[in-house]
């Protein structure tokens, strides 16, 4: 156990965790999810959801890292015996599929940043047609990606202090500041504010079932949960750190860069007159609008700026992804760390290209016969994340509940926080560990599934 190495401090757990939170969830996915449910509704749920459920499932699973000091499986196993590690494995399955399509997604936003510096992306009279030729071309979709792994994979070589906490300190205050710069921009748009009234004034009609799992799928996602990422993140945070506040901070970190997107690419979604149900697409299509009525020069600077954040943001989430798979293998199979990252690199990208080639380039993975016509990027990122991930969320809280128990679980939090015993908050964590998360995920996991594969809408009418 010497030398699984640690992270230095709360400072340098905070940003590591907060890395895997931002990325490509908070400014690609959330924006497009929140245009294609009902823009306010979709945020005011989400928002709710990230406290009721998400920030008590945080908690949750650091604290099963910490006190394991192991990996998903591991821990799982040496807290609650052999069955309760399968829900480590399949956490493990879950971040090799989700790290499969998340690095192709990656390699988009790559070649963007390139397109953008370099090329004449900007220049292009429709920027829709640009997109879908972009992500048929084979080579440089291969390749960016196959860079973005190599780069993951290189990161998480280096160990817990020295790559996945130096990299996250640096890119998350830029982040923020690009962001910051061009919502200001963004919001001296013509007819910004038809898209600020889309996205901060909810229409209540609008919520349905779609809007709820939507929301939790992403509250899911973008928080990194459900799948042992943080179990394993926590396996390296020292006892005398205070988790809770971690926690807190980490999920106002991540709220906060999700809502920021969101301001910024609303208003310019109405300002270009697009519809904002765009779909995946929405960023890399309203973005460069932005970019280009800066004018050539600040343009280029600020939209390259802006895509190689995304793409930092995007690295210190796949290097998570990655440690989760890499950490089973070296703490239960005693692998090297240099042997197990590259291999599973090589493989998870393989495994990857399905998802690549989905986008229109192959017709056998963008119309997948056994799910509904849509693509082999959907059905992954909608199995293994979208269903998988508040279901993961779901068996935890039944763990805890049933097998390690709310009180262990306390007195781990208890240690780096002495006030957090008999709080106010350890009532609220231990509530919703008990009966809110069980009950709502428990619904909600089994309506997905029966959505997802049959059509909610089939079991209404
Ligand atoms: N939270 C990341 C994002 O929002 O982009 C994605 C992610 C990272 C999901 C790590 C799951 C995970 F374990």
């Amino acid at each position: 156990m010497a030398n699984r190495g640690n992270f230095s401090g709360n400072i340098g757990f905070i940003l590591a965790a907060a890395g895997s939170a931002v990325g490509l969830g908070n400014i690609w996915k959330f924006p497009y999810e929140a245009g294609q449910n009902g823009g306010a509704a979709f945020l005011l749920i989400y928002i709710l959801l990230t406290f009721l459920l998400c920030y008590p499932i945080m908690i949750g699973e650091i604290a099963i890292g910490r006190r394991a000091g192991s990996d998903a499986y591991g821990s799982y196993r040496q807290l609650g015996g052999k069955r309760w590690g399968y829900l480590g494995l399949f956490g493990i399955l879950c971040g090799i599929m989700i790290l499969s399509f998340y690095n192709v997604v990656a390699g988009w936003a790559f070649g963007y940043f390139l397109e953008i510096s370099f090329g004449s992306l900007l220049d292009h009279p429709n920027y829709g047609t640009f997109f879908s030729e972009y992500v048929i071309d084979f080579w440089d979709n291969l390749i960016f990606s196959a860079c973005f792994m190599a780069i993951t994979a290189f990161i998480v070589l280096k160990g817990v202090q020295k790559g996945i906490e130096a990299a996250s300190k640096i890119m998350m205050p830029a982040l923020f500041s690009i962001l910051i710069i061009l919502i200001a921009y963004s919001l001296t748009l013509p007819n910004a504010s038809a898209g600020i009234s889309f996205y901060l004034l909810p229409d209540f009609s609008k919520i349905n079932f779609q809007t709820i799992y939507s929301a939790m799928g992403q509250a899911f996602f973008s928080l990194s949960l459900g799948m042992g990422a943080l179990i394993t993140y926590g396996s390296y945070v020292g006892k005398n750190q205070n988790v809770i506040g971690a926690a807190a901070t980490i999920t106002l970190m991540d709220m906060s860069v999700a809502f920021l997107s969101g301001l910024l690419i609303f208003p310019l979604v109405f300002s270009q007159g697009q519809s904002p149900a765009e779909g995946p697409a929405l960023v890399f299509v309203v973005l460069p609008g932005i970019f280009n009525a800066m004018g050539p020069i600040i343009g280029r600077l600020m939209g390259g700026g802006f895509f190689l954040l995304l793409c930092f943001a995007a690295l210190t989430s796949t290097v998570s992804l990655l440690e989760v798979p890499v950490a089973y293998f070296v703490d239960q199979k005693k692998w090297s760390r240099k042997k197990t990252t590259w291999l599973l690199a090589v493989f998870i990208f393989v495994v990857g290209l399905p998802s690549m080639l989905s986008q229109g380039a192959v017709e056998m993975f963008t119309h997948l016969p056994f799910y509904q016509d849509r693509s082999a990027l959907d059905f992954v990122s909608e199995v293994f994340s979208d269903i998988s991930l508040p279901l993961g969320g779901f068996l935890m809280t039944l763990f805890i509940v049933t097998r390690w128990g709310t009180n262990n679980m306390s007195e781990e939090l208890s240690l780096g926080n002495e006030s957090y015993r008999n709080s106010l908050l350890e009532k609220y964590v231990n509530f919703s560990i008990r009966y809110i998360c069980p009950v709502i995920l428990g619904i909600f996991s089994v309506l997905i599934i029966i959505d997802k594969f049959y059509g909610i809408d089939k079991l209404t009418n």
